[in-house]
């Protein structure tokens, strides 16, 4: 699905400061991940654009809109092809339809870099980002419990559980 005015592509070094405020604001709501600090550019590029990382950007007219990376989860040959993905959208753009534009699009990069399976780990009070997932074939596969423990935000000091999410290609492998 196309979206108007929207332009998705590889982010560049000039992008960083508009990924760091798009991923502090997902921090800021306690529901997005553990990661306490927003990406700069060295823990971006290093997270989703080195081997076999990848990370693509959505562009509007005002500028970075949303990022989306997916980092190799094991460097075993034989897990190259299992990723773990990553969305953040710009709290002024949600739920007009880019994240689900943004995860097309990448689900598809992946595909054509020879990933053949996608994970997610979602916080269970995350319902637009279950949903999200939930629509381009992500399925849970657990819940792992009181997993890690908040260091920070509105939700710190709290053990958190998480939900394992996997998306199977269809196509790959
Ligand atoms: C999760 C996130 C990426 C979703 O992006 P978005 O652009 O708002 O999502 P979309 O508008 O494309 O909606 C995608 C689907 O999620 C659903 N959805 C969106 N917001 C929702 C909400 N608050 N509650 C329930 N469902 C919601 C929509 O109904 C839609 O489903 P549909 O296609 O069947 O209608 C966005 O909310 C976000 O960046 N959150 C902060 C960072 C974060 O939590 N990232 C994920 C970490 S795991």
């Amino acid at each position: 699905m196309a979206l108007n005015g929207v332009t998705i592509r590889t982010p560049t070094p000039s992008d960083a400061s508009g990924i760091s405020a798009i991923d502090a604001q997902g921090l800021a709501t306690g529901h997005a991940t553990f990661r306490d600090t927003p990406y700069d550019w060295k823990s971006f590029s290093e997270s989703f654009l080195v081997g076999r990382g990848l990370a693509l950007v959505a562009e509007d007219a005002a500028g970075i809109a949303a990022w989306a990376g997916v980092s190799p989860t094991s460097a075993r040959a034989v897990y190259r092809g299992v990723g773990e993905v990553s969305i953040y959208v710009s709290t002024e753009k949600q739920g007009g339809g880019l994240g689900r534009h943004l995860l097309e699009a990448i689900v598809a990069a992946s595909e054509d870099a020879g990933y053949w399976t996608l994970v997610a780990q979602i916080f269970p009070e995350n319902e637009a980002s279950l949903s999200l997932h939930s629509a381009l074939g992500f399925e849970a596969v657990g819940l792992r419990k009181r997993l890690g423990q908040m260091g920070y935000g509105p939700f710190e000091g709290r053990w958190r559980d998480v939900i394992m999410l996997e998306r199977r290609s269809r196509s790959i492998g």
